[in-house]
């Protein structure tokens, strides 16, 4: 486990574009897997920076996103499809049919869960897994819990998660209550992970997930346990360790 911590989020978000774009480098046919939110937007803006100055090329690579919320139409403008689109896909060069997103409105929620987990073990599995952290230790949506759940699955948000994001909603009622999200197996198979954490809200999830036992109660703490993760953090976030 590696902790790198930065003056502020923008430097952060640099740091995790820079180990992105070296992965590419390396790799040009990497599978990424992405997050939305807060955390990884000044990371998509430098990739597109990177992009637009020749330096990095999306073409052979592929993208999983963690998760998407249920019952949302996909062109709704608080749907991951929405925000992957417009702050990230529509400005570099994936390939058509390259990037993927759970589909929260499959009639057969379950059977899409699948599908998206055998998605991924079809594209040779993930290279680099890029996270954000919930105020409550989740990682994609994984909630707290008294287990991991291993596969793709659908959940229930915490009264927690559906207060964060109310922020993007017009009214508290309109946030979704479940969400499809990668599971924590399929994150820790990922060859390498990112977690990106900033602000003081962040503060005592990262301290959890650091420094506490690992506990299903904070998702990321099992982290810790895989051989190749990076934790990217500003002051504020770091605030606790
Ligand atoms: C998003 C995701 C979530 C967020 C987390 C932090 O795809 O999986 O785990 O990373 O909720 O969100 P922000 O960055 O908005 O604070």
């Amino acid at each position: 486990m590696q902790i790198h911590r930065y003056a502020n989020a923008q430097q952060a978000g640099q740091a995790a574009a820079i180990l992105i774009g070296a992965q590419l480098l390396r790799k040009p046919d990497s599978v990424l897997g992405l997050a939305t939110g807060s955390s990884p937007v000044p990371t998509y803006q430098q990739l597109i920076r990177m992009f637009r100055g020749g330096v990095l090329n999306f073409s052979a690579a592929i993208a999983f996103n963690l998760d998407e919320y249920c019952h949302l139409p996909e062109d709704h403008p608080c749907s991951y499809h929405h925000f992957m689109r417009e702050k990230f896909f529509r400005y570099v060069n994936f390939a058509a049919g390259h990037t993927h997103i759970p589909n929260g409105n499959a009639e057969d929620l379950t059977a899409e869960c699948a599908r998206y987990d055998q998605k991924i073990i079809k594209a040779g599995g993930i290279d680099l897994q890029l996270l954000g952290i919930g105020r409550n230790g989740h990682i994609g949506f994984n909630e707290p819990s008294d287990q991991f759940v291993y596969g793709c699955h659908v959940v229930k948000l915490t009264q927690s998660t559906i207060q964060a994001n109310r922020r993007f909603f017009d009214r508290e009622e309109d946030v979704p209550r479940e969400a499809v999200s990668l599971g924590v197996g399929s994150i820790m198979n990922a060859k390498s992970v990112l977690l990106i954490a900033t602000g003081s809200d962040k503060a005592e999830a990262v301290r959890k997930a650091i420094l506490e036992d690992i506990d299903p109660c904070t998702q990321a703490s099992i982290l810790r346990t895989h051989p190749n993760v990076i934790f990217l953090l500003d002051e504020a976030a770091a605030s606790q360790l």
